[in-house]
Order: C-alpha cells, then sequence, then structure tokens
C-alpha cells in the first residue's frame, strides 16, 4: 500500500485554492474527519471518532465566537476511497481542517492537504515519514518507532537475549520491527526471524509456530488495534503461553479496546505503549467514564487519544488565531503546544510537526475483574527516534 503511486488529484489546483478562501469568510468552522469505520481497520476509525466526538462535547462547539461542524467520512480501509472523500470535503463542502486516519489514508491525501493548504491533523498514523509527507500535516497519534525504541532497550536489559519477530505486513508494522531490532540489536540482542503476516483477515497460527520453533525468549508482536483479540486466541490456542517465550511488543498488542476479551493467559505480557486506560491521573479517569458512557460501554485505548487531542490541537489552534483558519496560520499556532492529555503531557515538536509523548512500560494485570495495562516505568517525552 505504502508504495502505490499517487494518481494526480485531478482537480486544479485554482479549483481547490478557490473552494478553500470562500469558507473562510462563514461562521462556521468545518472539521472534516476521513477515518476507516467500516473494513480491516474499523475498530479503529471506531476509537478515534469517539475520542473526537467527546472533546466537542466537553468543550463546546464554538471556539472563538465560530461554529464547530464535524463532518464523519468512512473511507472503508481504502486509500482511494479517502482521497476521493477528501477531494470532495475540500472542494464541496469547503471544509477548513481535515482529520485523518491510517497510514495509507494520510499519505494518499498529503498532496490534496499540501495543494490546498488545508491544515491536517494526523489522528492515527503512526508511521514515522507521514508527517514529513506535507507541511500542512501535524500528528497526535504516536509513532511505532517511539514504542519499539523502548521496547527493545528494555527487553535487551532485562533477560530477553533472542527474539523473533511477527509483524503485520504494513508501513506500521515494518516500522515497529525494524526500529525494534535496531534498538534491541545495538543493546546486545539478537533477532532470530522476523515473519510477515497478511494485514487483512489474518490467521497468525502458522507464523506463531513458526517463530516458536526457533526458541527465541520472546516474540515481539505488532498487530494493529482490533486484531490484538484474534492474536491473543491464536497464541493461547498454540500452547505459547506455556512454552516460556515471552510476548512482548508495542501497546496495539494488548490494546485496551480487546483486552477485557483476552483471557487470564494474557497476564504477565510486556508492553511499551503511549496510553493505558489505568493511566493514574484525575484527567484520564474522567476520560474513561465519559468516554465508556458515550459509547455503550466501550474501553477507550490508544487510538481515542488521538482523535480527542486532535481537536483540541484544532481548537487551541483557533484560539491564537482569532477563528481564522488560513493553512500556515493554523499549523504554525499548532506548532510548540503542550497540554496535559488522559496519557499524560504530551506536545507538538514545532520543527518536525510530531508528538513528543511519556512512553510507559506496562505488564498485563488484573484490576478488580478486569485486565489491565499497569505502567511500572515512564519514559519521559519520547519524540520520534527516526526525527531525533
Ligand atoms: C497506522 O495507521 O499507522 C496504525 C493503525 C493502527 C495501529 C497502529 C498504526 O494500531
Amino acid at each position: 500500500m505504502l508504495r502505490r503511486k499517487f494518481i494526480a488529484a485531478g482537480v486544479s489546483a485554482a479549483a481547490i485554492l478557490a473552494a478553500t478562501t470562500g469558507a473562510q469568510a462563514q461562521d462556521t468552522i468545518k472539521i472534516g474527519l476521513v477515518q476507516s469505520m467500516t473494513g480491516t481497520l474499523a475498530a479503529v476509525g471506531r476509537q478515534v471518532v469517539a475520542g473526537a466526538r467527546l472533546y466537542i462535547q466537553e468543550n463546546g462547539d464554538t471556539v472563538a465566537g465560530k461554529k464547530i461542524q464535524l463532518i464523519v467520512k468512512d473511507d472503508t480501509t481504502v486509500p482511494d476511497v479517502a482521497r476521493r472523500l477528501a477531494q470532495e470535503l475540500i472542494v464541496n463542502e469547503k471544509v477548513n481542517v481535515l482529520g485523518v486516519g491510517i497510514t495509507p489514508v494520510a499519505l494518499a491525501i498529503a498532496p490534496l492537504a499540501t495543494e490546498s493548504k488545508t491544515p491536517t491533523v494526523i489522528m492515527v498514523s503512526g508511521t514515522s515519514i507521514v508527517v514529513d509527507r506535507s507541511p500542512m500535516f501535524v500528528r497526535t497519534s504516536f509513532t511505532l518507532g517511539q514504542q519499539a525504541s523502548v521496547m527493545g532497550d528494555w527487553a535487551a536489559k532485562n533477560g530477553i537475549k533472542k527474539v523473533a519477530s511477527v509483524l503485520s505486513d504494513w508501513a506500521p508494522g515494518a516500522e515497529a520491527g525494524a526500529v525494534f531490532n535496531e534498538f534491541f540489536t545495538k543493546a546486545g540482542g539478537t533477532i532470530t526471524e522476523t515473519l510477515k503476516v497478511p494485514l487483512a483477515n489474518p490467521d497468525f497460527s502458522p507464523f506463531l509456530q513458526r517463530a516458536a520453533d526457533g526458541k527465541p525468549d520472546a516474540m515481539f508482536v505488532f498487530v494493529p488495534a482490533g486484531q490484538a483479540g484474534t492474536f491473543a486466541r491464536q497464541f493461547i490456542e498454540r500452547g505459547l503461553t506455556k512454552s516460556g517465550v515471552r510476548l512482548i511488543g508495542p501497546g496495539d498488542v494488548t490494546d485496551d479496546d480487546d483486552l477485557p476479551g483476552m483471557g487470564d493467559a494474557m497476564l504477565g505480557v510486556v508492553t511499551a505503549g503511549n496510553y493505558s486506560a489505568t493511566h493514574d491521573s484525575p484527567k484520564n479517569k474522567a476520560y474513561v467514564e465519559a468516554i465508556k458512557k458515550a459509547n455503550n460501554g466501550m474501553r477507550p485505548n490508544f487510538i481515542s487519544l488521538g482523535g480527542y487531542d486532535g481537536m483540541h490541537v484544532i481548537y487551541e489552534a483557533l484560539k491564537k488565531t482569532a477563528g481564522k483558519t488560513d493553512g500556515q496560520a493554523m499549523v504554525d499556532a499548532m506548532k510548540g503546544l503542550k497540554w496535559e492529555s488522559p496519557r499524560g503531557p504530551i506536545s507538538i515538536n514545532p520543527d518536525t510537526r510530531d508528538i513528543v509523548q511519556n512512553i510507559y512500560m506496562r505488564r498485563v494485570e488484573k484490576v478488580g475483574a478486569e485486565l489491565f495495562n499497569t505502567e511500572f516505568a515512564t519514559i519521559e517525552a519520547v519524540q520520534d527516534p527516526r526525527k531525533r
């Protein structure tokens, strides 16, 4: 998907410019979200939109004297669909701001955002290069590198010598694997095997068997949010929780959304993640309760925060520009923002437009009757390692 060539946008620069200029005279600020509400990564869209909607519910739908209108479009987890939707949002709906989702979608939309000068918040993508693809991009999600670098270092220093990697076969998986490999081997570890599992309808079993055959101390696993439940079931079915092979990874593999249904076999799994539903702060306690209340009991995961904090950067930027939606002015206003999120303290690096956040080492434990990722160490203000 990453290598897919961009097809020319099909809309002249003049048309896009005329469309966006028209919108600025109005009193409504339109924010278009292009998110994966159905298809392979539907679980991702559900979380990020829940986060965005909650922010508006809590902070009101008026900023700097302008009414906020949220328009959510379902890209069906298909980049070509996303590009068409973004084009319609820019030209027909005259949106002032875009909020986009998964990596392939962000890559597909980058030329449109640049050409139309539409400030665009990356609310889901975890791939390093994405934020470089348009000067209009600002990221509020995370990078897999932030988590994998911390995990690689921790594993090597905590008795894990040989690791087999099992990675969902698309850009964020490749990046998680490469960064883990770099930091783990630098700290003295060895990678025995790197296995790639298809993104759509994954069957992990044969890969797990093959990885286990090399008798590693641990498996480093990246699956996207929404696939952790399936992964855990197959990991347990293969008897791997009893084999002595430890399971480690970025936070996606013990995703808070799926974790309650994964079963006690997951107890003790260690991950490096940017958010845990048990993060101990008043802000987070309120956040978890509010998301549950508004979404039939759904537990928020790390993906939801990209939407919640994504709306925060849009609101704060509008306050700074006094409601003006000029693309460059909005992006400039987002640079350097610093605030307390339910995940902890975060900021936008003014040079890279990328998120800086704590990465937490967590262990799956039972809190009351439910499984949670309990934080046991904090690595503060982690930058994307590919841009350090
Ligand atoms: C991404 O689009 O880069 C992405 C999506 C879901 C994840 C991680 C990364 O869990």
